[in-house]
């Protein structure tokens, strides 16, 4: 029997991918001010790190003003933010790529400097975030963060409003599909779990409640761009930005399965064992397995991410654990990241201190394996 590989074709939706070397959605704070629209540079960015066939999810990007939680973020809600994402989308089409992009909106995990007039974050409810952890302020720097403001149920129609809005953006500016971020302790999530929402209406309290807002926005998305466009993003097991379910099987059991009918194009992990990556080098022990646990109920194509080498991909994949492998800090530093594992090239260490804000370094100026070997 032939077992796919890492290097085998598959079909995610509509796109048909020639490899499963996906790049994970990663928030770079390089977006020009104060448009927050992508620039050039950006586009040169993600036209470095696209192949003919290769599938990849462009960086988290709010739907409206009140989901930022970081200065410098491209946004996905005004037309010149439109026209920005639209040269990403042709520089990665021009060299045969797909591109989704990732809808946001972090709720709670952000800070009143970067929220319309100052106003506090909002939240499913008002439990602030563990004192451990600091915000990021509008001129980058490191605060403690506010209780933020409950949500009125009346407001939830508009935010459900707001992700339809970003999906007829995105498909406006040419994109392939769109992920719903519903990971890594941001606002779909804080509806998910328990500690995050203490809500009493029909969007809190038992698992189908907490799950409802994740499932409207996702209906939303498929409302414009049918389901075999869209995928969701899950953290199950997570402990990013102090989220962190107590119990996470009932829920995530639940969730994945009133996914399933949908006919997404895809539902995407993050392996708990890299959760928080973003914030530090981590490489938690003794957890579960996400691709492990729910790939039996799930009945979609799966991609999960976290801490993977070509090696573990390419026998994750073998062993039908997942479909795509998705890799994020080894392709910030290895733009030609395919071509590198298909031919067993070495890899460039990446350097977090650039992972966000700034201009070229460390950005646009990894150079492809060829290109050294050429220097
Ligand atoms: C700099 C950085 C930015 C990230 N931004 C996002 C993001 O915008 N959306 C998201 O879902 N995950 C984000 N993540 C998580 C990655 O997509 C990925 O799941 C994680 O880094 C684990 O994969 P890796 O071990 O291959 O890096 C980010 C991670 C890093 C390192």
């Amino acid at each position: 029997m032939n077992y796919p590989s890492l290097f085998s074709p598959l079909e995610i939706g509509r796109c048909q991918l020639k490899h499963r070397v996906v790049m994970a959605p990663l928030t770079r704070m390089r977006a020009e001010k104060p448009s927050l629209a992508p620039r050039p540079l950006n586009a040169e960015y993600y036209g470095q790190r696209a192949t003919p066939g290769g599938l990849i999810i462009a960086e988290a990007s709010p739907v409206m003003a009140t989901g930022f939680g970081n200065p410098g973020v491209p946004g996905i809600y005004s037309e010149q933010q439109i026209e920005g994402w639209r040269k990403v989308v042709d520089a990665v089409h021009a060299k045969g790529g797909f591109i989704f992009l990732q809808l946001w909106h972090v709720g709670r995990v952000s800070h009143s400097s970067l929220q319309p007039g100052g106003a506090l974050p909002v939240a499913p409810s008002a439990v602030p975030i563990s004192a451990e952890l600091k915000a990021m302020t509008a001129d980058g720097k490191s605060v403690a963060y506010e209780t933020p403001r409950a949500l009125k149920t009346s407001e939830i129609p508009g935010i459900i409003g707001a992700y339809k809005q970003g999906a007829r953006n995105a498909l406006a500016a040419g994109f392939d599909g769109v992920e719903i971020h519903g990971a890594n302790g941001y606002l779909i999530e804080q509806f998910l779990q328990s500690r995050t929402n203490l809500r009493t209406d029909q969007y809190g309290g038992s698992i189908e409640n907490r799950a409802r807002f994740l499932m409207d926005v996702t209906r939303a998305a498929i409302e414009v761009w049918g389901a075999d466009r869209v995928g969701v993003r899950l953290s199950p097991y997570g402990v990013a930005n102090d989220s962190g379910e107590p119990d996470p099987m009932p829920l995530y059991s639940h969730v994945v399965k009133a996914l399933n009918p949908l006919g997404l194009a895809y539902l995407h992990f993050i392996e708990p064992r890299s959760s928080g990556a973003g914030r530090a080098e981590v490489n938690h022990q003794n957890v579960p397995s996400a691709m492990v646990l729910f790939r039996p109920i799930w009945n979609g194509k799966l991609i999960t991410a976290g801490g993977f080498t070509g090696e573990t991909a390419d026998a994750a994949i073998a062993a039908g654990h997942a479909d795509a492998i998705a890799f994020g800090r080894l392709f910030i530093s290895n733009p030609d990241l395919p071509r590198r594992l298909q031919r067993g090239y070495e890899l460039a260490p990446y350097n977090r201190a650039t992972f966000y804000g700034g201009e070229a370094a460390g950005y646009t100026d990894y150079p492809a394996y060829d290109e050294l070997a050429r220097a």
